[in-house]
């Protein structure tokens, strides 16, 4: 029988206990730790097992790649906390804020190394297709994070733009982990698809309500609340906001985190209100049960039996109901 959500998150938590990091210099490893082990929720590497469970690989085989990809998007979140000036990551500094710019850079940059390490651990005759798959995520997340900072200066993004942002900066991630996973398992092409197709949809649900939290969500679990208002990111919210507003509403929602004569917690309220005027948090919650439905759809047309798929589905249940 294949191991639970439970039973493989424990499985990978042992592997990363296991992960050593020389100790100097001090300034570049501990940052690496630092962010490791700073309770992140594990979600792609224990999607890219689950996937191969589910195709009839071992969760054994697939670790190094699983390993690979957390490592990696360890990497993405200390260069995206200095790219969105952010200085909380999980309720706590982030690297940036804790050690500043360069140091979250360089160690960022050796985490990178350190993904491709655990890629040349892999055995078996499926290494050169499985970085092939690496290196276009990697890409793609590179993509979304530039369309992302570009979207911060444009003049209107509509929600197609927005969405391809995402599916690059936020979904290639996730279906690149299963993408691997089904890989490794040996799955079929037109499986290999559908898994990609249920993690892009699954990733695009999850970034919708990344974006919901930052506004909407809890600062006791750990989310820095206002944080894309601040910055004028172009959330699901502000975009779908932009296109209901009146002109004078559009022009606030464009300005405000510029303001000078406005504290940021005057400017958080201030868009929010507007957003609160135009149910933008209503239109966004339809948009990720939409997403959510589409990715279990493409689970009901994998060629393997739907058991095998049902661990995959408490996979997804348990990110929709993700607080942090
Ligand atoms: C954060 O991802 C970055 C986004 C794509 C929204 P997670 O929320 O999966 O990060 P951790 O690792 O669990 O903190
Ligand atoms: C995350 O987008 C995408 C990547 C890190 C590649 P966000 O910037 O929305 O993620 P959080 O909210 O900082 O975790
Ligand atoms: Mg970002
Ligand atoms: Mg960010
Ligand atoms: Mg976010």
């Amino acid at each position: 029988m294949n191991h639970t959500n439970d039973q493989i998150l424990e499985l990978f938590e042992a592997e990363l206990r296991q992960m050593c990091t020389p100790e100097e210099p001090e300034l570049l490893y501990t940052p690496i730790i630092y962010s490791m082990s700073g309770g992140g929720k594990r979600l792609r590497p224990v999607l890219l097992l689950l996937a191969a469970e589910a195709f009839g690989g071992s969760a054994a085989d697939a670790m190094p790649a699983a390993m690979a990809v957390e490592v990696f998007h360890n990497f993405t979140l200390l260069h995206d906390d200095i790219m969105d000036n952010a200085a909380v990551r999980r309720g706590k500094p982030s690297v940036f804020a804790k050690w500043g710019g360069n140091v979250a850079i360089l160690s960022g940059d050796a985490m990178l190394i350190s993904a491709y390490k655990y890629l040349a651990c892999l055995g078996g005759d499926k290494l050169s297709r499985v970085i092939g798959i690496f290196n276009e995520m990697a890409l793609e997340v590179c993509e979304g994070q530039q369309y992302d900072m570009d979207f911060e200066q444009a003049e209107k993004v509509s929600v197609v733009d927005y969405i391809l942002m995402i599916e690059r900066k936020t979904s290639a991630l996730l279906s690149g982990s299963a993408t691997i996973g089904a890989t490794l398992a040996g799955a079929s092409d037109d499986d290999i698809k559908k898994i990609y197709r249920f993690a892009t949809e699954l990733g695009l649900a999850f970034q919708l309500q990344d974006d919901m939290l930052d506004s909407y969500g809890d600062e006791a679990l750990g989310k820095k609340i206002g944080g894309d208002i601040l910055e004028g990111k172009q959330t699901y919210l502000m975009v779908q906001a932009i296109s209901r507003a009146t002109d004078q509403q559009r022009e606030v929602l464009r300005t405000t985190h510029q303001r000078t004569d406005l504290s940021d917690a005057e400017k958080i309220a201030c868009v929010k209100a507007i957003y609160d005027e135009l149910d933008v948090k209503h239109a966004t919650e339809q948009q990720i049960e939409l997403r959510f439905e589409r990715a279990l759809s493409v689970l009901d047309s994998l060629s393997i039996a739907s058991e095998r798929t049902l661990h995959l589905r408490e996979f997804a249940r348990n990110l929709m109901g993700r607080k942090k």
